[in-house]
């Protein structure tokens, strides 16, 4: 029985899965419900070990995917509440469809199974009010039934779903269920975002594959199901396979790793409809067999996490328009529940150095508050007894992978537990994200620094080394060269992380914390300028990356930036304007230019169409952001460098960390206090972009900016809400403060 619940946990007692890389088979439960009085209301409060569907008779309950949803299992496990008054009229059957899911099902690159649990199990209520004024309480028990032998076959993140509609629930093989220890403590109810489909996509092309498939284009790449009506005959099998992308007319798998991203389906008679429920898929492309094109209308869902979307950005440039688009889109495909890396391979994890890159960006294009609160819960009960914080998170310990296995901490993938909840505040402006992840923060970087003066003396005490995933995805090399960059990209890591937490300090009021880490961010600084350069500007290792951290976080002042930007700025020349950062240089670049009199470099690169480049991709068609700058090569074939182990995913939001760009510098819009209480608009022109609009919601309202060059004369509007107050900075430096009301300014401009 689980704490305050009257129902208990429930499963099927005779079921062993011991199958390994795979899924276990669905469970279908039931329970016969008759209702011989007038029912004033009824509610059903339910969870599962697994990912659980619930219907009344035929009827879905609720518009969830995917509950209870992802959390640290053995930590908390949400429920749901449903309010099914309307559906009970007459009686009839209850049934709970449950799925592997992330506790039992395969999950992780490694595939591993029965991560949380080893088989399924429910536990739900239904609560009645008559109107008589009695109630009633059905719980899960014995007296409930269950079978493998329902109409989903087969139901898991990667592989996909085999759904039979020829199957006749009442004479499945029903037997009792029986009751299991279920050790997850801390029922909770669900406070995350729910899982929900929202676009509907039509099919902008339809054709015959060489193979002989008929080939469904969506025009978007996305993360969600497909949408099939149809007229079939008894038992005749359709399939629907699953890609990102085409090669050679045909769709292209092999990204997809061991991924069968594929969806069987045994018809009724006559005509149906079906979507799956149970699994999804990243993709852009469809191939159906087993059904005449004429006979089918497909149409696909995107399914994500439902949170308000608060921004919008436009300019003049349709081809950054398209990429912010992209970086919309992989944030869309990713924050499943849970931020993950990908949604189509063998991973969909929630890593955690994607998302420390990616949260500002995130912030200004949704209200990510209940979602990062819910992933934040499970990182804080997740985090190391020595203060590492787990590279994935929910955390899993991959065997052989031992900084999942010691939750090692990691640069940047460790620090997410400081530039998360910072990027939410500096949106939101809620101080409670600040003081609930304080201890966090200052437990992880005293590991931090702790490994750092492992034995290590004088200043190299404070470069961080060891084990780091450094600069990971850079254009050049593979993953030992970016790994072997790991001791620039954490020590600039370590001095930024430690002056973010040195300020929240200082807002919490914690004085003493501030000074310390203060001087602990000044210190790493004087250890990078002593040691990893030759104290004049110039970089003992250089590469992009090594360059951008420093100049961006401040570590460098006077001659010795002057020199370090210049050795930057050359390198970026000699690469001809193309990216050369990974994972933790791509936010920065553009900014660690233009706010240092190269704002014309930084334009280069951003509206740079040759690889590696944001608008490469764009010009090679993508819809999403890639995950390596190179994915396709220049004839549209992919490219895959990592003979054996391929890792080239479509839709990876790391690299969309320029999106904070375009709202900050094209657009200009910057909060210069959490939740904008007060911001700045400051644009940062360049001849080729001429006009940009945009907006966000804060706490206090909407705040809107729109500007264009034309004829001669810069033109802004902007909207600054009650209670906000705004520095605008015209294009020659004028600067204005605006509090709240409707601006309209003009300049000459050259
Ligand atoms: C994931 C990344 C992740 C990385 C760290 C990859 O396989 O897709 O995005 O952060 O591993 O090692």
């Amino acid at each position: 029985m689980a704490d305050g619940w009257q129902a208990k946990w429930i499963t099927d007692g005779d079921y062993i899965f011991k199958e390994k890389k795979t899924s276990p088979k669905p469970m279908t439960f039931r329970k016969k419900i008759g209702i011989i009085k007038p029912v004033k209301s009824a509610t059903v409060y339910s969870t599962a070990v697994g990912i659980y569907n619930l219907y009344f008779n035929d009827k879905k309950i609720g518009r969830d995917y995917f509950a209870p949803g992802f959390t640290s299992y053995k930590n908390r496990l949400q429920y749901q509440v449903y309010d099914v008054t309307e559906y009970l009229v007459g009686g009839g059957s209850l049934i709970a469809v449950v799925g592997g899911g992330w506790a039992v099902g395969s999950f992780t690159h490694k595939r591993l199974n029965r991560i949380y649990a080893r088989r399924q199990a429910l536990l739900l209520e239904l609560r009645i009010t008559y109107e008589d004024g009695t109630a009633e309480i059905i719980g899960t028990d014995e007296s409930w039934q269950v079978t493998e032998e329902g109409n989903f076959r087969f139901a898991e993140f990667y592989d996909g779903e085999i759904y039979d509609a020829t199957v006749d629930l009442l004479s499945a093989g029903w037997k009792s269920a029986k009751t299991e220890k279920v050790g997850f403590k801390n029922i909770t109810a669900s406070y995350g975002c729910p899982v929900r489909s929202h676009e509907e996509f039509k099919p902008v092309n339809v054709f015959k594959s060489g193979s002989g498939e008929i080939v469904y284009d969506f025009g978007q790449n996305f993360s969600g199901v497909i949408k099939a009506e149809f007229c079939a005959k008894k038992g005749t099998k359709l399939v629907f396979r699953h890609s990102e992308i085409l090669q050679n007319g045909e769709l292209f798998t092999e990204a997809l790793r061991s991924a069968k991203a594929t969806v069987t389906y045994i018809a009724k008679e006559g005509r149906q409809s079906y979507s799956p429920s149970m699994t999804y898929m990243g993709f852009r492309y469809v191939g159906v067999s087993g059904i005449e094109e004429k006979d089918l209308e497909l149409s696909a869902l995107a399914i994500y996490s439902d949170m308000p979307v608060v921004g919008k950005f436009a300019c003049s440039d349709e081809r950054l328009n398209r990429l912010h688009d992209n970086v919309v889109w992989s944030a869309k495909s990713n924050f499943m529940d849970i931020p993950t890396d990908c949604p189509q391979r063998d991973e969909r994890m929630g890593w955690t150095g994607d998302i420390a890159v990616f949260s500002s960006t995130a912030v200004f294009n949704f209200d990510t508050s209940r979602f990062f609160d819910k992933w934040l819960k499970d990182m804080r009960s997740d985090q190391g007894r020595s203060g590492g914080i787990p590279v994935i998170v929910p955390h899993i310990a991959i065997p052989g992978q031992f900084e999942t296995m010691f939750k090692f901490p990691i640069d940047y993938w460790g620090d997410s537990c400081i530039l998360v909840p910072w990027a939410e505040y500096r949106a939101r402006g809620d101080v409670a994200v600040l003081r609930q992840n304080y201890p966090m923060m200052k437990k992880y970087l005293k590991a931090c620094k702790r490994l750092a003066e492992a034995f290590s003396f004088g200043k190299r005490r404070r470069i961080w080394k060891f084990h780091h995933y450094g600069d990971w995805c850079a254009p050049d090399g593979n993953w030992k060269i970016w790994m072997g960059r790991g001791k620039w990209t954490a020590t600039a890591c370590l001095c930024n992380s430690s002056e973010i937490v040195a300020e929240i300090a200082g807002i919490l009021g914690e004085e003493e914390d501030e000074k310390y880490f203060r001087r602990l961010s000044s210190e790493t600084a004087d250890a990078f300028r002593s040691v990893l350069t030759d104290g004049n500007g110039k970089l003992k290792n250089e590469f992009q990356t090594a360059y951008v951290l420093p100049v961006y976080y401040g570590i460098f002042e006077g001659k010795e930036k002057e020199n370090a930007l210049k050795n930057l700025v050359c390198l970026v020349k000699n690469g001809g304007y193309g990216i050369g950062t990974g994972f933790p240089g791509t936010p920065y670049v553009l900014f660690a230019l233009a706010d240092n009199g190269y704002s014309d470099e930084a334009y280069k690169m951003l509206l740079n169409e040759s690889c590696p480049s944001w608008l490469y991709e764009v010009k090679a068609g993508a819809t999403t952001i890639w995950e390596r700058w190179d994915a396709l090569k220049e004839d549209g074939s992919f490219n895959n460098k990592d003979a054996g182990d391929v890792m080239v995913s479509f839709n990876h939001y790391a690299g969309g960390a320029v999106g904070d760009f375009l709202y900050r510098r094209v657009l200009g819009l910057e909060a210069a206090a959490g939740g904008y209480k007060e911001f700045k608009v400051k644009p940062v022109l360049c001849r080729e972009i001429t006009s940009a609009s945009g907006e966000t919601d804060t706490p206090y309202g909407k705040i809107k900016a729109e500007w264009k060059t034309e004829n001669g004369v810069f033109e802004i509007n902007v909207k600054v809400p009650v209670g906000t107050r705004c520095l605008l900075t015209l294009p020659s430096g004028k600067e204005k403060i605006l509090n709240s009301g409707n601006f309209n300014l003009r300049e000459e401009y050259d």
